[in-house]
């Protein structure tokens, strides 16, 4: 069976393994671009987001909930990708990695990440960076202390986490300055 089209403007489709008479069709805004796929009912949003709709930009790393390598923004908030089914979000809005800078511009924390060498492999840095802004969005951080607890989901197997730290508490004081 052939498997539909993810819709208009997607990356390469890589999972290959044909759908079952379950599949159901769901409709995401992803990055600002709507996009109608199909899938599984066991299939995690991060799934959906890398093998569908190409954009392994969102790392997989426990796929249990346990790292913060597949934080993605959902409607705004935070959240790991991989404990999180792509049917239940239906309509929702995601932002990745890959949505966050303006054509050439990077976004202020991707800035800040590279000016603060805060990552070593990467591997865990654009969650890092996506589970950062929902964290200063959601205002709660105050110190260095609340980024690093705030923080606490992502981990980094390199042990950046202090320039990590410096580089979302300096992007934090000039979103409040
Ligand atoms: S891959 Fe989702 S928390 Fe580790
Ligand atoms: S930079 Fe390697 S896991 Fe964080």
């Amino acid at each position: 069976m052939e498997r539909p089209a993810t819709g208009e403007g997607t990356g390469p489709a890589l999972r290959r393994k044909p759908l079952s008479p379950t599949a159901q069709s769901i409709h995401l805004t992803v990055n600002g671009v709507s996009k109608r796929l199909h899938v599984e009912a066991w299939t995690s949003l991060l799934d959906a987001l890398r093998e569908d709709l190409g954009l392994t930009g969102t790392k997989k790393g426990c796929d249990h909930g346990q790292c913060g390598a597949c934080t993605v923004l959902l409607n705004g908030r935070r959240i790991n990708s991989c404990l999180t089914l792509a049917v239940m979000k239906d309509e929702a809005e995601v932002v990745t990695i890959e949505g966050l800078a303006q054509g050439d511009e990077l976004a202020p924390l991707q800035k800040a990440f590279v000016e603060a060498d805060a990552y070593q492999c990467g591997y865990c840095t654009p969650g890092q960076i996506c589970s950062a802004m929902g964290l200063i969005a959601e205002g709660r951080a105050k110190t260095r202390d609340d980024i690093r607890e705030f923080m606490s989901g992502n981990l980094c197997r390199c042990g950046a986490y202090p320039h990590i730290v410096a580089a979302i508490e300096k992007v934090m004081k000039e979103s409040h300055s």
